[in-house]
């Protein structure tokens, strides 16, 4: 059976929500997964799963969360070559170009550990609403594709 892991990041709840989403998504298409918040984790939990997802808010002015600082240092040491990777991410768009700049910096974090791209990054302004829900759907079709 194909398995995902998620890890989230997420300070009032909205990431927490697109990760929600995702693992629903996953679960109906058969996949069994496993999710956990970044504070809890280390990026080496990847190594056990298929499918590796991230799904992170941005903080400060283009920043990662504090506490996702050393998974994202962390991550990039790592062989994740036989895996897929996917990343999504909420944020604020009067923020401009730093819009959800958390899901460049982890597809990048990806990209380096060999992984392969499942996916293009969902970036949901604030909670998911039903356009974003989609979006969502069409990155998990794609991700297990
Ligand atoms: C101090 C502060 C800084 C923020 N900086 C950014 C930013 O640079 N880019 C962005 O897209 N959103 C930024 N945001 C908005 C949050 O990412 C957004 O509210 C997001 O929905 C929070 O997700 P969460 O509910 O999962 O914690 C910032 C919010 C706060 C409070």
């Amino acid at each position: 059976m194909t398995s995902a892991k998620i890890i989230y990041a997420s300070l009032t709840g909205n990431t927490e929500e697109i990760a929600k989403a995702t693992k629903e998504n996953l679960e109906t298409a058969g996949i069994e997964v496993t999710i956990d918040e970044i504070d809890s984790s280390s990026p080496s939990d990847f190594n056990d799963f298929d499918i590796a997802i991230i799904a992170s808010y941005t903080y400060g002015d283009g920043d990662l969360p504090d506490e996702a600082v050393d998974f994202y240092d962390e991550l990039q040491e790592l062989d994740l070559s036989n895996k897929k990777y996917g990343v999504l991410g909420s944020g604020d768009t009067s923020y401009g170009n730093n819009f959800c700049k958390a899901v460049e910096l982890f597809e990048e974090a990806f990209a380096k550990t060999g992984a392969t791209k499942g996916a293009p990054g969902v970036k949901v302004e604030f909670d998911p609403d039903d356009e974003d829900l989609e979006n969502i759907k069409k990155f998990t079709d794609a991700i297990i594709k």
